[in-house]
């Protein structure tokens, strides 16, 4: 039997290669996707061979990340509860797909992650798998009962691994668990688990990795320009960029300015509440933008119809419904939306701040001729029309409160 492991070289999954190995007799193979996140992969091929897997994927998939996820997420606008911009959740798609790839070409009856029995990330892979390959095994170590037993808590996994010859980390663990990719870094768990914890606080500032403290950056204010083709930005400050180029422009920008911190208490897919900080530099000045850039080239009615749908769209991604027919439903829709959402934005960056500094399109439906206040050299709007436009509008009001009172 062979097993496909998403193996990220912690101490859990190193623990659960070597435990999927005795247990289940079989050949693991171990599979890393490069997503952005940093220097955490280096040593990692090696790392996983010594702990006793057959065979290793390490594949940069960084650039189908930004394209393929990241870029038609942003041409929706998705944003979950108001405030987190979906890191995590986008990721977790791909690296289930690929997973799903490789389980194929080598003939895997399983796939295996180390995601907790408690939160979204199992949902998101395993709802991937089923959707993409229907037969294929979901090993959750996390929700295997013996599994748990014989790992009560870090010390039990670190005598396991010391005793197996497995390579920890001797780096004191952080008292806080992180994910990070291209979009963004999260942090939960630890001291975050009180809601009454304040992050921004001083003695916190080393939990952070993207962005500089707003209160520590420069004093200096620094403009961007992000020019938008079909509601996805192709050029920063008039350099054509790919999407990887743009994430990478935006996070190196956005975090020496601070911007695109957030602090929240979300609702996880499986019942319950969880404090998170995260942070998404790049993402962060990229939506604003791209909301800027949909402001002058965006019709009235497709964009309240396209908004409508962006809580259902950002539940569908955090629930981990990424390919389901109905998001590719709205995907479409999305599509059509961004037709004609081209342009340049400029945005004034300073200490967390990310400001409106000017927008224009060659196709913009912004007509200043129109909207002025002096006097209409087009003649389009006759502000006698105005008077029966709000008579009509009134008039199931007076009638209804004709009947009911006012
Ligand atoms: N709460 C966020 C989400 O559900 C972040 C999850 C972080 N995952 C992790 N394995 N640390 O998308
Ligand atoms: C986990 O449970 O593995 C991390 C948190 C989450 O998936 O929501």
């Amino acid at each position: 039997q062979k097993i496909v492991l998403a193996y990220s070289g912690g101490l859990d999954t190193s623990v659960i290669l070597t435990w999927l190995k005795e247990t289940y007799d079989a050949e693991i193979i171990a599979f890393t996707a490069d997503i952005g996140q940093g220097d955490e992969l280096d040593g990692l091929e090696e790392k996983a061979l010594k702990t006793g897997a057959s065979k290793v994927y390490i594949e940069d998939l960084r650039a189908e990340f930004a394209k393929d996820f990241i870029f038609p997420m942003f041409q929706a606008g998705a944003l979950y509860e108001g405030q987190y911009l979906l890191g995590t959740s986008i990721a977790r798609p791909l690296i289930a797909k690929r997973m799903v790839e490789i389980a194929k070409a080598e003939g895997a009856t399983a796939i295996a992650h180390g995601a907790t029995g408690k939160g979204n990330d199992q949902v998101r892979f395993e709802l991937t798998a089923a959707a993409l390959a229907a037969d294929l095994e979901v090993i959750a170590p996390w929700r295997i009962e013996q599994f748990r037993e014989q790992f009560p808590g870090r010390a039990e996994m670190i005598e396991y691994a010391e005793k197996r010859g497995i390579p920890v980390k001797a780096s004191a663990a952080k008292p806080y668990s992180t994910d990070r990719n291209l979009l963004h870094i999260s942090f939960e768990s630890g001291m975050l688990e009180d809601p009454w914890f304040d992050a921004t606080r001083e003695d916190v500032r080393d939990m952070y990795v993207m962005s500089v403290d707003p209160e520590l950056a420069p004093d200096e204010a620094e403009y961007i320009e992000l020019t938008f083709k079909n509601g996805c930005c192709v050029a920063i400050n008039g350099t054509e960029l790919s999407p990887l180029e743009v994430m990478d422009t935006l996070n190196e920008i956005g975090g020496e300015h601070g911007v695109g911190r957030v602090d929240m208490v979300e609702n996880r897919f499986v019942g319950m509440k969880s404090r998170g900080v995260y942070e998404t530099p790049g993402g962060s000045i990229l939506f604003k933008a791209h909301r800027i850039m949909e402001s002058i080239t965006m019709d009235r009615e497709v964009m309240l119809l396209r908004d409508g749908l962006i809580p259902k769209y950002a539940q569908l991604v955090y629930n981990g419904f990424w390919f389901a027919p109905e998001r590719l439903a709205i995907q479409a829709l999305v599509a059509e939306s961004q037709k004609h959402v081209e342009g340049t934005v400029r945005l004034k960056l300073y200490k967390g701040n990310i400001m409106a500094a000017g927008v224009k399109s060659d196709v913009t439906l912004y007509n200043p001729n129109i909207a002025t206040m002096e006097a209409d050299p087009t003649q389009a709007y006759n502000q006698g029309d105005a008077t029966g436009f709000i008579r009509l509008n009134a008039l199931r009001l007076k009638v209804s409160s004709g009947v009911h009172g006012a």
